[in-house]
């Protein structure tokens, strides 16, 4: 079975791509280990832009199996395959319509690398972990790109920009037929699980900056968050006067700078020699691994509900591994 959710359309897909790509961490990239061949899975590809972005920065041939519940967006996928690898190898590709909520570690068998790009806040917390599951036992490494953090800023400001950007948060972690979406709690919840399991995560932040030359993409994304932020706040509309008209049409003109928080992350199976002990794992397990705040403007990262945050590190972005100290999980940029 293929699970519901909002359809997203080819053209929203294609007018955010080149900020995509702008915005991904390449220095995550840098860091994976060299392959003399490429097995990756993207899960939620829709039209193929993570490939098409990654495929040439890595060297060597690789084969991509897009994954995506929406045919038509693995039809539009097929027909823009990613180019050659960095050292002229070749890349193939192949589709699979598949609800990826639902792939077991067994699905993801022999691959060298697993990606991602803006799907982790779509998901409920059981999803998310049971997504996590799958790609640990695949034991290889994962690239989970541009996952929303909650931080909106916009210049010039004006005063209702903070009940919207409320109201759209609020609207992101929403209670659907499978259960309440993290939203911009995805991020903490996947570097969490990760480290649980055992696995080094390194986070950086990666914001859209969207001026003049973003102006249409900014003034699509704007209507889209207030149409969001509407639909949870149903009388912020009544209230709001001109506010979405004069955004709009500051938006659309070039006249307004927007920065959208995203969040990059890069899980590692940890070597065999610097794997937790019994008793740190405890501890690991025991501990929040960021606060993810501020991500978006890389000051330290916020707990997780519930649970102390005990790790800080000047600086926010980091890797969750294993510090000197004996019983405290480090987060070092
Ligand atoms: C915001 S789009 C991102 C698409 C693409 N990764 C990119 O960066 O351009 C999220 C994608 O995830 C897909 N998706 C969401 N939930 C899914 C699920 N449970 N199973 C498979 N695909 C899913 C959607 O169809 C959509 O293509």
């Amino acid at each position: 079975m293929i699970a519901s959710g909002r359809r997203v359309s080819r053209e929203w897909l294609a007018l955010r791509e080149p900020a995509d790509a702008a915005a991904r961490a390449v220095e995550l990239v840098e860091r994976l280990a060299r392959r003399p061949r490429w097995i990756i899975h993207d899960l939620g590809c829709g039209t193929g832009a993570m490939g098409r972005w990654l495929a040439p920065l890595l060297r060597g041939p690789q084969h991509w199996i897009l994954h995506d519940r929406d045919p038509d967006l693995l039809e539009a996928a097929l027909a823009l395959p990613p180019g050659p690898a960095a050292d002229g190898a070749a890349v193939t590709v192949e589709a699979r319509r598949s609800d990826i909520t639902r792939l077991r570690a067994g699905d993801l068998a022999g691959c060298t690398l697993i990606t991602a790009s803006a799907l982790l806040d779509l998901l409920t917390e059981e999803e998310l972990d049971g997504l996590i599951a799958a790609c640990a036992g695949a034991g290889c490494p994962v690239l989970l790109t541009l996952s929303v953090v909650g931080q909106v800023t916009m210049a010039p400001a004006d005063p209702l920009d903070r009940r919207v950007a409320a109201a759209f948060d609020a609207h992101q972690r929403r209670v659907t037929d499978g259960g309440r979406l993290l939203g911009p709690d995805a991020v903490a919840r996947a570097m969490q699980q990760f480290a649980r399991l055992g696995f080094d995560v390194l986070v950086r932040p990666t914001p859209w900056r969207l001026g003049v030359a973003e102006a249409r993409l900014a003034a699509e994304w704007f209507a889209g968050w207030f149409g969001a932020a509407g639909e949870q706040d149903v009388e912020l509309a009544a209230e709001a006067g001109l506010y979405p008209q004069r955004r709009l049409a500051q938006a659309a003109s070039g006249r307004l700078n927007v920065t959208v928080g995203h969040a990059d992350l890069l899980v590692s199976p940890r070597p065999e020699s610097v794997r937790l002990e019994p008793r740190r794992e405890r501890v690991a397990q025991q501990h929040h691994v960021a606060d993810l705040a501020n991500l978006g403007e890389c000051r330290p990262p916020a707990g997780v509900p519930g649970e102390a945050a005990v790790a800080h590190e000047p600086g926010g972005a980091g890797v969750a591994h294993e510090e000197r100290g004996d019983d405290q999980l480090q987060l070092v940029g």
